[in-house]
C-alpha cells in the first residue's frame, strides 16, 4: 500500500512525514514535492520522492500513480488559485484510482465566516463529489500563527489586537501533523470528519501564557478594527494581506475559531498541548533562533 504526503517539504508536510517514518511506514511512503532536490533527506530515508505541483496536472498524474492513501495538503495562495490547485489534485487522485484522502482543512469548515474558509468548504465539497472515501482534517488555528506575538512579547512590546475576547482553539502545527498521521497511518478514518482544536483561549489568555514563559507581565492592548488595520499596514505586511488579516481578528473576536472538540484525543490519545505548555515551546523555539 502506498501512502502519499504532498507538500512533504513544507512545515506541516515534513512533520507528517517524519511520524509516519517514526511509525516504521517509510517503506511504503511517497512524497509529492515543487523541488525533489530539497528532498534528499527523505530520499536518503528510502521514502519515494516524486515530483508534483497542483498547476501541473501532469505532474500529478506521475505523482499519484499507484497510490492508495493521498495526504492532501492545503497549498498557499489566493483562494481562486488554491480552489483551483485542490481540484485539479483531486481530479488527479480520482484518475490515479487514489482510494482514500485524508484533506487539511479548516475548523467549522461548513459555517465558518473567515475569507479563507472559502477555499476549504470548496476543497471539501470537490472531494465529496469525486466519491473518493475521505478524512477532513479541519484544523483549528495554528499556535505558530502568533509568532508576531511572540516576537513583540520577546522585544517588550504589547499585544495589540482586535480580537477582543474571541476565543481560539489554538494548537501547536506539531500536534495538527501527529493527528494527520494518525489518519494516515491507521485504518476506519473514511468518511469521518475531526475538529481538531485546542482548548479555546483569548488573547488575553495568550498574553498570559506568554508572560508565564517569559517570567513578567505581557500587556494586551485591545485595538478597534480600524487601528489594527492601521498597525498591520505598518507591520511590513505585504499590502494584499491587510484586509486578510483585518478580518481575521474581526472574525475571531465574533466566534469563528471558539470550538470546543475532543477529536485530538481520538486521533493522538491526548488533547492538544495546553496552552502554557505550547506558548513556553514556542517561545524556546524562537529564542534558540
Ligand atoms: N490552520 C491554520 O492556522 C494554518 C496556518 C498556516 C497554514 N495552514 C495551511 O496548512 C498548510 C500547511 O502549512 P505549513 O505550515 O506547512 O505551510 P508551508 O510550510 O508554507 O507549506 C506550504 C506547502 O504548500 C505546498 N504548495 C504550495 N503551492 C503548491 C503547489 N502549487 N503544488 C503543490 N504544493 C504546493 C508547498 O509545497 P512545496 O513543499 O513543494 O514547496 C508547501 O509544502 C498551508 O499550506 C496552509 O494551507 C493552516
Amino acid at each position: 500500500m502506498t501512502i502519499l504526503v504532498s507538500g512533504a517539504t513544507g512545515q506541516f508536510g515534513s512533520l507528517v512525514v517524519a511520524d509516519l517514518i517514526k511509525r516504521g511506514l517509510g517503506g511504503q511512503l511517497a512524497v509529492s514535492v515543487r523541488k525533489p532536490e530539497r528532498a534528499g533527506a527523505l530520499k536518503d530515508q528510502g521514502v519515494d520522492v516524486r515530483q508534483g505541483d497542483f498547476d501541473d496536472p501532469a505532474s500529478l498524474a506521475r505523482a499519484f500513480a499507484g497510490v492508495e492513501r493521498l495526504l492532501l495538503v492545503s497549498t498557499t495562495d489566493d483562494n481562486e488559485t488554491r480552489i483551483r490547485q485542490h481540484k485539479t489534485a483531486i481530479e488527479a487522485a480520482r484518475a490515479a484510482g487514489v482510494k482514500f484522502i485524508a484533506y487539511t482543512s479548516i475548523v467549522n469548515a461548513g459555517q465558518n465566516p473567515l475569507v479563507l474558509a472559502e477555499v476549504h468548504r470548496a476543497t471539501e465539497a470537490a472531494i465529496l463529489a469525486s466519491g473518493i472515501p475521505y478524512a477532513f482534517l479541519r484544523n483549528n488555528w495554528y499556535l505558530e500563527n502568533e509568532l508576531g506575538f511572540v516576537q513583540a512579547a520577546l522585544a517588550g512590546a504589547a499585544l495589540r489586537t482586535s480580537a477582543g475576547q474571541g476565543r481560539v482553539g489554538w494548537a501547536l502545527r506539531a500536534d495538527y501533523a501527529l493527528a494527520a498521521a494518525a489518519v494516515m497511518a491507521t485504518g476506519g478514518h473514511e468518511n469521518k470528519t475531526y475538529e481538531l482544536c485546542g482548548a479555546p483561549a483569548t488573547y488575553d489568555e495568550l498574553g498570559a501564557a506568554l508572560g508565564q514563559a517569559l517570567g513578567r507581565p505581557v500587556a494586551v492592548e485591545h485595538i478597534n478594527d480600524a487601528a489594527y488595520a492601521e498597525s498591520l499596514a505598518g507591520s511590513g505586511l505585504p499590502a494584499f494581506l491587510v484586509p486578510v488579516f483585518a478580518d481575521m481578528a474581526t472574525k475571531i473576536r465574533e466566534g469563528a475559531l471558539d470550538k470546543t472538540s475532543s477529536d485530538f484525543q481520538k486521533l493522538i490519545g491526548r488533547p492538544a498541548k495546553p496552552l502554557t505548555e505550547a506558548v513556553a515551546q514556542l517561545v524556546n523555539q524562537v529564542q534558540k533562533r
